[in-house]
């Protein structure tokens, strides 16, 4: 049946095309100059060349089998805030760096086989923050806005319902543990900021990282901040892998000129300290890193501690560009990866790209773009590390923002540069990405909007210059509308169509049989857990029936 399909397709593809299709798109040329607006690759000026490059992705499509096999590793990777619109921007910023045209270009998960679109609101907000979103893909529960790890029986800021247990929703890491997989946890955030503290912390107000944060009434009545929540309590005290920044909300504050960090907490903890003993009570070699050094020397050991916890800033990671003596996230996911393969059971990796968030808040759009390229890295090392027959990886987002890219540019236009086909009907030119709200405000003391080209700071395409925004806002807000949601491995095809963001986990834990809805495959051990080739599966069936073959030929032949 497969045979005759194949020879179906064939000549299909022949009756087009006239030839056999090439089974990759040809590469673009690279281009002298991205400055020439009118330039088109000569290729792309043929239907031929259209067809073609469409046909060759309806031929892998149609190569698609359903994965249907136990996903003993799952990664979930967030792009905090990153919109489709940042998604498209980054794609054409980062073509555009490797001096092609832009808009052809691919991110990783890009490429992935299946996408859907998740709604991102909290059960009391049309345009969320990333509390209740964390709890929403993590926990598989819609919550109040800037509630973590608590059902929506809650009132943000109240110790009381923090502390009923009934409230608490457990994340998909506690799950995972409690099915003995190993845990591991990667963000360039704080490492008690809202997204990552949704893997292990409980806690009525996000803003509660240390106990200086936490109200004293609430610290009495037994309220614990996220940091203590995250070294102290399960499940964070079991995760394998901490990676991250926020330093400061697990150190005391302390006036000892040689203290090397000072830290937040008041109630005089050292939690890196209590860490450490923590693992030692449970005899597991483990290892408290502080820079990217450390970072390579754990890499390239052979002898990786049982667990490792690495704060690499005092406050959130730094900007990638602006980064000196810290590792990327490209280098902690490969690292995290390294630690957790050596589960037998299999593991669950949450990797977040936290800082797109930041930038696009300050309307630092050169940075939003640079980081969400840097997200799209991670996703590649992952991706290389792990096999798509066990191992599902989900790339989505927590929310959007308010940036868009408006105008008719030219194709290859710098993305990060003015319309060039045009001005605003004020005879002035106006930036492709803006920003709807946000700090620098287009419309000038004088009432007429800002000529952007007359600022240095934009025409040296400053890190540090705020696009322009039509509401003048101290920070950027949030975009309401949905995210897309990128899988590849077992079950990706779970992934498609348009679903309420809180379905993300449910669906990741079905594919790896952490829920009591098991699929088939779920007592299935293979042989070879690490190395295993397509050809090992015993599971895949044909998602194409015979029948479309032939509907295929038909149709592509009249
Ligand atoms: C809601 O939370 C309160 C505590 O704030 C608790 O007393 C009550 O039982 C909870 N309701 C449900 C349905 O769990
Ligand atoms: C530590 O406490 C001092 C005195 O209250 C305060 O000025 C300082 O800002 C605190 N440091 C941090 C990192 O919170
Ligand atoms: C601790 O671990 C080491 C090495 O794995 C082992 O030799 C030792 O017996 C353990 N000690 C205890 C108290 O479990
Ligand atoms: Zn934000």
């Amino acid at each position: 049946m497969a045979r005759v399909r194949d020879l179906l397709l064939v000549l299909a593809l022949t009756c087009v095309t006239g030839e056999e299709v090439a089974s990759t798109p040809k590469p673009i040329k690279v281009l002298d100059t991205i400055m020439n607006p009118s330039y088109i690759p000569a290729e792309e000026k043929h239907g031929f060349y259209w067809k073609k490059s469409a046909i060759t992705t309806l031929k892998s499509k149609l190569k698609e089998t359903k994965n249907v096999n136990k996903a003993k590793n799952g990664i979930l990777f967030i792009g905090d805030g990153m919109s489709v619109a940042t998604v498209m921007a980054a794609r054409t910023f980062s073509g555009q760096l490797e001096r092609g045209l832009g808009e052809e270009s691919v991110l990783e998960f890009e490429k992935f086989p299946f996408t859907g679109l998740a709604r991102t609101y909290c059960i009391d907000a049309q345009v969320p923050d990333s509390a209740c979103t964390a709890t929403s893909y993590l926990t598989g529960v819609k919550t109040k806005y800037g509630v973590i790890g608590l059902d929506g029986n809650v009132t943000r800021g109240s110790c009381h319902s923090q502390l009923h247990r009934g409230n608490w929703a457990p994340s998909i890491g506690q799950w995972a543990l409690e099915q003995g997989l190993d845990v591991g946890l990667v963000t360039t955030t704080r490492i008690t900021h809202a997204s990552p503290a949704g893997m292990y912390a409980h806690t009525s107000e996000r803003n509660w990282e240390c106990d200086a944060d936490v109200p004293k009434e609430c610290l009495t009545l037994g309220c614990r901040d996220i940091a203590y929540q995250l070294v102290m309590d399960n499940p964070g005290r079991q995760f394998k892998v901490i990676m991250g920044g926020g330093r400061r909300e697990l150190l005391p504050n302390v006036s000892d000129p040689l203290v090397k960090t000072v830290g937040r907490r008041l109630d005089g903890l050292d939690l890196t300290e209590m860490w450490h003993v923590d693992k030692v009570n449970k005899n597991a070699t483990h290892q408290y890193i502080t820079d990217r050094n450390e970072l390579m020397k754990v890499f390239n050991s052979d002898d990786l501690p049982e667990y490792l916890l690495g704060l690499f800033k005092d406050d959130h990671m730094d900007y990638h560009l602006k980064a000196k003596d810290q590792p990327t996230l490209e280098e902690m996911v490969e690292v995290a990866i390294k630690m957790l393969s050596r589960s037998k059971r299999g593991y669950f990796l949450f990797v977040e790209g936290g800082r797109i968030d930041h930038a696009h808040h300050d309307s630092l759009a050169h940075l939003a773009l640079d980081e969400t390229v840097e997200y799209s890295k991670a996703v590649k090392k992952a991706k290389l590390l792990t096999n798509a027959e066990d191992t599902l990886i989900v790339v989505s987002s927590d929310h959007a923002h308010t940036m868009t890219v408006a105008g008719y540019p030219s194709r290859g236009n710098d993305i990060l540069s003015t319309v060039d086909t045009a001005t605003g009907d004020d005879r002035m030119p106006y930036t492709t990405i803006s920003y709807a709200n946000g700090k620098a405000a287009s419309i000038g003391a004088d009432g007429k909007r800002i000529d952007v080209t007359l600022s240095q700071q934009f025409l040296n395409r400053d890190l540090e210059y705020s696009y322009p925004s039509l509401v003048p806002l101290d920070s950027e807000t949030h975009g309401g509308e949905d995210v897309a949601v990128f899988a590849s491995g077992p079950w990706e095809h779970l992934f498609t169509s348009s679903y309420e963001q809180n379905v993300v986990p449910h669906l990741m834990a079905y594919a790896m049989c952490l829920t009591e809805d098991k699929h088939e495959q779920c007592n299935y051990t293979p042989r070879k857990p690490k190395f295993w080739t397509s050809s090992a599966s015993t599971t895949r069936v044909s998602l194409v029936p015979y029948a479309l073959s032939i509907l295929t030929v038909i149709t592509m032949c009249l």
